[in-house]
């Protein structure tokens, strides 16, 4: 274990004091210290002329796939690539198996976290029992247990009455419902987006539609209950519109958005297969909802410029090799994104669309605030345990899918360069992930992680 790393001129974005400045930030014994110690012998040095040092990033939405699909990820792995994408606390979503429904459940997959988890794991509870729509769970035992909001996400709460109730005992419970915002009916049997690529493809879509009727009534719902609607993963300009318009009426509605909705588009599913070059649908690029075209990608990556959508969140789904082989229909939906994550946001910044502050504030304190967590999580107070990402955002990367800790290997972005990359990640003092990227800048030692 390191007692002593010192980083030398790193840029140290500070979201939650709103600082930005160039400075040394030293971590001994865990611990962010604002003073470095004089003349002490054993520390290491890192060179961070060009790093970014940052509070760890805080994913709202991920699956870990325990209990009940541990072929596809478990606690241990999916927070090994949490750590490795810079996220120091993730959010798991409930469609579990069995789900968490109960919180019999909850507690029980919190008992696995204690033992395996390498980074901070908070659950959400499901919105009703089994995920199916009809009854409303238990959601204040759910709460006692520890879950820190509810969704069914993966389905959508069809029956406004059911969602009308829950919205209002989530607003007693003051926590948020994350609403998987797809009217069902409109998707029903849809690959990907309902446009020009679609129809050329000759799959099924899933219209935009889809999503803004939901959005527009759960926003209707939220104005009813007075409780906090987050739309998770949107993917529509029209929909982005209407969140704002929600916030400036002064309603509790707030939004997410994925690395892969921001930059990827519904052109990223066609693949040439075959000797005649014929135009296919790539599963890897299935995802609910789907990537949408590019003026709604762009509008996406404006969204959370501007402040509309307040979070990045991963949505990362991992799958194993043949959930996403077969046909577009049979294939599974999702994509493995942690360890991509920083690599795709940053794109919108190199292009100057949305500037490292903004992207590192929604990185962080934008899940922080949708949770409520305390300042002190998205931000270096002095003598406390650190929470910190290092990255370089200038770094070129090929990903290699076959590399990732995730045990999913699901990604359309196999093989494409990425500028940017998390070189290390500390969350309550300990160093959970270290890149050999940062080796050439460590001199006195090496920093591990434990
Ligand atoms: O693409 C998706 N995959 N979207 C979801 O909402 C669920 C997720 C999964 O669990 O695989």
């Amino acid at each position: 274990m390191n007692e002593c790393v010192i980083l030398h001129d790193v840029r140290v974005i500070d979201p939650g004091s709103g600082t930005d400045s160039v400075r040394d930030l030293c971590i001994l014994d865990g611990v962010l210290l604002n003073v470095l110690p004089d003349g002490r012998d054993g520390c290491v040095h890192v060179d961070g002329r060009g790093l970014v040092a940052s509070p760890s990033f805080i994913d709202l939405h991920c699956h870990l796939r325990q209990p009940g699909s541990e072929d596809k990820e478990t606690v241990r792995t999916g927070t090994m690539a949490a750590a490795a994408g810079g996220f120091g606390t993730v959010c798991c979503m409930p469609n579990t198996r069995p789900p968490m429904d109960t919180a019999a459940n909850v507690r029980a997959l919190l008992d696995i976290v204690r033992t395996d988890a390498v980074v901070e794991v908070l659950p959400f509870g499901t919105v009703t029992v089994g995920r199916l729509g009809r009854e409303v769970a238990d959601l204040e035992g759910l709460a006692v247990a520890g879950v820190v909001g509810f969704s069914d996400d993966g389905d959508y709460v069809l029956d406004s009455v059911v969602m009308r109730d829950a919205l209002e005992r989530a607003a007693e419970l003051q926590l948020p419902v994350i609403d998987h915002a797809q009217d069902g009916g409109l998707v029903m049997g849809g690959v990907m987006n309902e446009g020009e690529v679609s129809t050329l493809l000759g799959v099924p879509g899933m219209p935009p539609a889809a999503e803004e009727l939901a959005v527009c009534r759960d926003i209707a719902l939220a104005r009813t209950t007075g409780a906090h609607v987050h739309i998770a993963h949107i993917t529509t300009g029209r929909a982005v519109e209407m969140v704002r318009r929600a916030q400036d009426e002064g309603l509790k509605v707030t939004a997410e958005a994925t690395p892969h909705h921001m930059v990827l588009t519904d052109e990223c599913a066609i693949i040439v297969e075959g000797q005649n070059g014929e135009r296919g649908f790539n599963n890897q690029a299935k995802v609910n909802p789907p990537l949408r075209n590019s003026a709604d990608a762009m509008a996406v990556a404006r969204g959370l410029a501007d402040g509309v959508i307040s979070a990045i969140a991963t949505d990362h789904a991992p799958h194993t090799v043949g959930n996403k082989q077969g046909s577009p229909e049979s294939a599974a939906f999702g994509i493995s994104g942690f360890e991509t994550a920083l690599g795709l946001v940053l794109k919108r910044y190199h292009e100057g669309v949305v500037s490292l502050p903004r992207l590192v504030h929604a990185l962080t304190c934008g899940g922080a605030g949708i949770l409520r967590l305390p300042d002190s999580r998205v931000s270096f107070p002095d003598d406390s345990l650190v929470n910190l990402t290092l990255f370089d955002p200038d770094y070129e990367w090929t990903v290699d899918s076959a590399h990732f800790l995730s045990k999913g290997k699901n990604t359309p972005v196999d093989g494409w360069t990425l500028r940017g990359k998390v070189l290390a990640t500390f969350i309550a003092g300990k160093c959970v992930h270290v890149d050999e990227a940062l080796r050439s800048r460590c001199t006195g030692g090496d920093i591990t992680s434990q």
